[in-house]
């Protein structure tokens, strides 16, 4: 265990993240204090494929990551004198992307004699809510909705997680992503959906509520996904005009149905106080509204991370860096991607 004596109010940590198709840096100060968070979005890049392409998605990582560091740095005041730790994504993601922060954290640590913390992505997720709420402690659930994963999570301690329910085939952010390309609204679908479901009728197509699992806190979201293409197929079929707005809505209320239903079940049943939402999908207006009603009529008090902390960012990643750091957590040279990285794992 590494003995901390600096003052932990002061403790600079630097993030990095690379596991999808953001390449971003960040550096936060005492665990929630963000110093600078920058973004490098590629997503015009994957935009004409219709989706994330590995390939492009590393090379672009490997363009942009000393720069996107460069700029978290100035724009945080500090330099690498100033910072206590480097933190990094090392899985769960695209391997090749994860490779490119993985190898950046580790030279700028072995170069700047720095100690190296490698981070679940997931954990970074949930860790946005001590951010975005200073006063927030474990335990809590939260529910993590991402392009790549549906979790529900018990967060009984900072790095102690038991994770609930879990999806059987397809995230949540998968099947808005594929369900507003069904429906010609092109890539990223997720904000897309959002925005046109709030011209449409939510109880104008009924789409089905999967329930899986023995305790039914695990999700599926493949059947809803189908149901929407058999919808669309057989209009076009019977020459019918498809009304966009009213299928977004439609399919998005289901999806808002067995989330905000599984999560509040585990809510009841486990007498939980305190209930956040994590990941792309907690971006999602409608889904932010119905869990701040669903915790409302419980007395849960809700957290919610704003939008730009939902979707990936490294701030997220240096706050839970942060936590492992002063636990006594460390990494070593041989920190190596890992796709399928579980949380809790190291
Ligand atoms: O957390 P994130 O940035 O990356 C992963 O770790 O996967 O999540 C990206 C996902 C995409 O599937 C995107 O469509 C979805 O989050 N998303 C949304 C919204 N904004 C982003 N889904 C629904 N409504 C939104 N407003
Ligand atoms: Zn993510």
């Amino acid at each position: 265990m590494c003995e901390i004596t600096k003052n932990k109010e002061e403790i600079r940590i630097l993030g990095i993240e690379t596991s999808c198709d953001e390449t971003a840096a960040a550096v936060i100060r005492g665990g929630r204090e963000v110093l600078s968070n920058v973004i490098y979005s590629q997503i015009d890049l994957h935009t004409i494929y219709g989706g994330v392409v590995p390939e492009i998605a590393s090379r672009k990582h490997i363009d942009k990551i000393n720069q996107v560091v460069e700029e978290a740095l100035r724009s945080a005041n500090a330099e690498l004198k100033d910072i206590d730790a480097v933190a990094v994504t090392y899985g769960p993601g695209l391997v090749g992307a994860l490779l490119v922060g993985v190898a950046e954290a580790k030279a700028i640590a072995f170069g700047a004699n720095l100690p190296l913390v490698g981070v679940h992505h997931i954990e970074g997720h949930i860790s946005a809510n001590y951010i975005a709420s200073p006063t927030l402690e474990p335990p809590f659930l939260c529910l993590v909705v991402s392009g790549g994963h549906t979790h529900l999570v018990n967060v009984k301690d900072y790095g102690e997680y038991e994770i609930l329910g879990r999806t059987f085939d397809d995230a949540a952010g998968e099947a808005f992503d594929k369900v507003a390309r069904a429906i010609g609204l092109g890539y990223p679908g997720g904000p897309k959906v959002d925005k046109i479901s709030s011209e449409g009728n939510p109880e104008s197509i009924h789409f089905p509520r999967a329930k899986v699992g023995e305790e039914g806190y695990d999700f599926s979201f493949s059947g809803l996904k189908s149901a929407v293409l058999n919808y669309l197929n057989s209009c076009e079929m019977k020459g019918e005009e498809i009304n966009r707005a009213d299928v977004a809505a439609s399919f998005q209320q289901a999806v808002i149905d067995v989330l905000v239903g599984n999560s509040m079940d585990a809510v009841d049943r486990l007498g939980a106080k305190k209930f956040a939402i994590a990941g792309g999908v907690a971006s999602n207006s409608h889904l932010r509204a119905a869990f701040e009603e669903a915790c409302r009529a419980r007395g849960v008090e809700f957290f919610l991370p704003p939008p730009v902390l939902c979707t990936d960012n490294a701030a997220m990643i240096a706050c839970a860096g942060y936590y492992e750091f002063i636990k006594g957590v460390r990494s070593g040279y041989d920190l190596n991607a890992v796709p399928n990285l579980r949380l809790g794992e190291r």
